[in-house]
């Protein structure tokens, strides 16, 4: 059992918890709206505030709502931009439903699009009309894509090599222009950065697990090459033009029994014994009995240059191996490269990587490729909340307390190989699902969106954990000491804790309306006033649709979300990424209809048509008078 009572940092009752950290900054207005349960909704703007206001959000709110269609706030236009099946290149074939196979899908749009980041050209530039659009694609959802099938492990071969290409990640170089409508967006399918990377791309490894035994596979015998990635995320764009993206819920596409290899304790702490998916089946390298090794070659961060078409994207170890959520930069001011990242399961961790060489500013190539290596080396932390609002870095470095051979380690390979092992003896957090972490660029804040947590028990809640059965999840803010990312203390507030009002105890804004209320924070956004975007995963749950909202960090009206989007039924929101004007927001619709059947979808957007499934597809949002997202 990995959640001990020695590891909980608090035993108090919920309400207890909570009312002291509300009240130690003015929040609370009376602890009887705790007991009732209700609206727990506090005078946030008392926050501690640096005096900076955010852009003003004076779009109209979209209502709560759970329909087939994706709805917007009034004046705002949107672009189905890219669609699973959609061409990537001249050669790609037209996408056809009924005759599918491997080689159309690696030249196509692949499925359940996720993390979508817009790097503007040319590489330096802050132009927001042109640019390289990156995307994951995180899953497939097969009894949408094939006929006939009821779920991922009943496809033949053919059917799992198409499955296979549709996942991995689509860059595409896009122009935009302008029209009464708003904008829209050209995809430009002659241009030599157009690329498809699926599981099968040739790729590196860095950092300290790059060639160790444990890394030596049959498909991969240096253990310093792997091949492909799946199961991407989130993830995020690097100051020096690369794309970050995060392997999560790689244990899926493994079959193979765990009690017949010699790594049974590393696999079963990852997570490992679903068998899900039909790849084993067919492949050795996902057979967990056949190629075991292979296991230590997923659930990476990966970089990928989008400016180079040939490069191989590189797996690097030194920021760990888990279920990555995303991974977003901050650089200090002396140059040091710091990474937050979560690890997206029920009580597992928040961390961050402090690069041991600092970023160079400049694009030439030299410059390039030294940015380039600075996440293959530094130290890998783990955060320790305490109940008084401060927060402790612990690093992960071998030799160091109890990361040792007494228990098991025999070098930093080990320990970014089993990362939530060695996690697991510092006595970090384990927090509730940790999805996406990102640094707001006005304030140098961070933003934790912490999804839900329904196995939570009482005696295991803590300060920013605190509530059992969490279903709706909360989002925390972290604020570096000294505004100094690398040291190793900061501070910690609750900002959200989100759910419907009516039904449970949830922490809001004041005049939060109706319609603001969300549940299930997942992916986030800031836009360049520092405005937080947070897109959800989970709303469907209390009856409203996943989507979008946004509300501002400081000022009066911090806390205070409004809803600016709706997705269609079975989806939720990824992305979201906005271009650097603010004036084109792109946002990911995933697996929209998922909860339906093929022959009876729950919405069939975005092309409504009788013959088609639902697809999930990027959008482009824009505002009608071409005014930025928002106002
Ligand atoms: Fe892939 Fe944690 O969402
Ligand atoms: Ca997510
Ligand atoms: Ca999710």
């Amino acid at each position: 059992m990995k959640f001990d009572t020695q590891k909980v940092l608090s035993s108090e009752a919920f309400p207890t918890i909570l009312e002291r950290n509300l009240s130690r900054r003015g929040f609370l207005k009376s602890t009887s709206m705790l007991a009732s349960s209700s609206i727990l909704a506090g005078c946030m703007s008392n926050a501690q505030s640096i005096g900076k206001n955010s852009g003003a959000l004076n779009f109209k709110e979209v209502k709560q709502g759970l329909d087939a269609n994706l709805t917007l706030a009034e004046n705002y236009n949107s672009q189905v931009l890219l669609r699973w099946g959609d061409a990537l290149f001249p050669h790609s074939p037209n996408f056809d439903f009924s005759n599918q196979n491997q080689t159309s899908q690696e030249l196509q749009f692949g499925y359940n699009n996720d993390f979508v980041g817009f790097i503007p050209l040319p590489l330096g530039s802050n132009r927001s009309d042109h640019g390289l659009l990156v995307v994951n694609h995180e899953a497939t959802d097969p009894h949408l894509m094939f006929k006939g099938i009821k779920n991922a492990k009943g496809l033949n071969k053919t059917q799992t090599d198409i499955d296979i290409a549709a996942h991995g990640l689509s860059v595409v170089e896009i122009k935009r222009q302008m029209n009464e409508q708003g904008f829209y967006w050209q995809l430009i399918l002659d241009s030599s950065f157009n690329r498809r990377i699926t599981p099968w791309t040739d790729m590196a490894v860095s950092g300290p697990a790059a060639g160790h035994q444990r890394m030596q596979s049959k498909l991969n015998p240096s253990g310093r090459t792997s091949k492909g990635t799946y199961g991407n995320c989130a993830g995020g764009v690097t100051p020096w033009g690369t794309v970050l993206t995060a392997e999560e819920n790689v244990d899926g596409f493994f079959t193979g029994d765990l009690t017949e290899t010699n790594e049974q304790e590393s696999l079963k702490r990852f997570g490992f014994s679903k068998d899900k998916k039909s790849w084993g089946q067919y492949y050795a390298r996902w057979d967990l009995n056949k190629d075991t090794a292979e296991a230590f070659h997923a659930g990476w961060i990966v970089e990928v240059d989008p400016f180079d078409p040939n490069s191989k994207p590189v797996k690097h170890s030194a920021l760990g191996r888990f279920k990555h959520e995303a991974c977003n930069l901050h650089i200090a001011q002396d140059g040091t490269v710091i990474a937050y990242m979560g690890d997206d399961q029920a009580f597992e961790y928040i961390y961050k990587f402090v690069s041991k060489h600092k970023y160079k500013p400049g694009n030439d190539a030299q410059t390039r490729a030294h940015n380039k290596q600075l996440l293959s080396e530094g130290t890998l932390f783990v955060a320790q909340f305490k109940d008084n609002n401060q927060l402790t870095w612990l690093p992960l470095i071998y030799g160091e307390g109890p990361l040792t051979k007494a228990n098991g380690f025999s070098s930093q390979a080990d320990i970014s190989i089993d990362t939530r092992k060695a996690a697991d003896l510092l006595n970090a957090t384990p927090m509730d699902r940790p999805e996406d972490v990102e640094v707001n660029p006005v304030t140098g804040k961070v933003y934790v969106m912490l999804t839900k947590n329904k196995a939570r028990k009482p005696h295991q809640t803590d300060g920013v954990n605190p509530r059992s059965n969490n279903k709706a999840g909360q989002v925390i803010e972290i604020i570096a000491d000294d505004a100094d990312h690398k040291l190793d203390t900061a501070k910690w507030e609750l900002m959200l804790l989100t759910g419907d009002p009516t039904s449970m105890v949830t922490f809001y804004h004041p005049a939060t309306t109706q319609d603001g209320w969300l549940a299930c924070p997942d992916n986030c956004a800031f836009d360049n006033t520092g405005n937080l975007w947070i897109g959800t995963d989970g709303c469907e749950a209390f009856d409203i649709a996943n989507g979008l909202w946004a509300c501002a960090t400081e000022g009066e009206d911090r806390g205070l979300t409004k809803r600016f989007l709706r997705t269609p039924k079975g989806a939720e929101l990824c992305g979201p990424f906005f271009t650097p004007d603010n004036k084109s927001l792109f946002c990911a619709i995933q697996h929209p209809g998922e909860d339906g059947s093929l022959e009876n979808p729950d919405t069939r957007w975005p092309d409504f048509s009788p013959d088609l499934p639902p697809r999930p597809a990027v959008v482009a949002i824009s505002h009608r008078s071409h005014k930025v997202v928002g106002s």
